[in-house]
């Protein structure tokens, strides 16, 4: 909703100007200026907070103005977004409410097949691994600042032992094309559909230290999914064609 200066609020449909308001307060009774400027001032102030309350609630509550982003004109610092943002995957169906969370740090986003895809990597560990075997889609979601303390308990939370999500305070959304929800706080989602996995395999890694990540040998599974969609707030998006 749109509020005007020279408009103070709406009431049962009707603008609540100072001529209105003025003329609504004299009907039938005679105040004198110093009475009228003083209701006049109370009304103002009144809706003056309305205001700053509204404001409030769409900043820490759940609008984000996302707008759909072509391939394109998507932009990141990837390695700022998957290793110092994080990412929250969730893989399901929403209007089953069948899906689950979890956060993740590595990954990555590119071009495979000729198709936009992103890379995540998934511990069989994970609940959010049965989730990933067994339906087609996933989406990730970047949020802001403010809801780090949501991301860190997804991130080590297990779906399996209660509902992190509301504790975390998200909201689940339903995507624009794919089943996997997003969240309605996130300032980037983007929606895949599954087109590869395939198990890490100890024996090529060409790097000694990569071990030392897997203590338990729960080597990671690792899914690419073509990137179908992709919303979020202006920083991620640019007119601007990369040659
Ligand atoms: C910052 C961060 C990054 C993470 N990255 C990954 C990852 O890329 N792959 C993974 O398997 N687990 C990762 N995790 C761990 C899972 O998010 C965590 O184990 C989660 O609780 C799993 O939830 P689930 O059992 O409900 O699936 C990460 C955790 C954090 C906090």
């Amino acid at each position: 909703m749109e509020i005007t200066n020279n408009v103070t609020g709406f009431m049962i449909g009707k603008p609540l100007t100072h001529n209105y308001i003025t003329s609504q307060f004299n009907r039938g009774r005679q105040y004198n200026i110093s009475q009228q400027r003083r209701f006049l001032t109370m009304l103002y102030m009144l809706s003056f907070s309305c205001k700053l309350l509204l404001k409030d609630t769409i900043r820490g509550g759940k609008t984000v103005n996302r707008e759909p982003i072509a391939f394109d004109s998507f932009i990141i610092q990837a390695h700022t977004l998957w290793s110092k943002k994080w990412l929250v995957l969730t893989c399901g169906d929403f209007k089953e409410k069948t899906f689950n969370s979890m956060t993740v740090g590595w990954g990555s986003f590119g071009v495979m097949w000729n198709k936009p895809f992103a890379q995540v990597v998934v511990r069989p560990t994970r609940y959010t691994y049965e989730f990933m075997n067994r339906f087609d889609t996933f989406t990730l979601c970047a949020f802001p600042r403010e809801h780090r303390k949501a991301t860190q308990i997804i991130g080590t939370k297990s779906g399996r032992d209660g509902d992190k999500i509301s504790e975390a305070g998200l909201t689940p959304i339903a995507s624009s094309v794919v089943a996997s929800p997003g969240f309605a706080e996130a300032e980037l989602i983007v929606e895949l559909k599954k087109m590869y996995f395939s198990d890490l395999e100890p024996g090529h890694f060409l790097d000694e230290t990569i071990e030392k990540n897997y203590p338990l040998k729960d080597y990671h599974r690792v899914f690419f999914g073509e990137i179908l969609a992709i919303s979020g707030t202006q920083p991620y998006s640019s007119a601007t064609m990369h040659p």
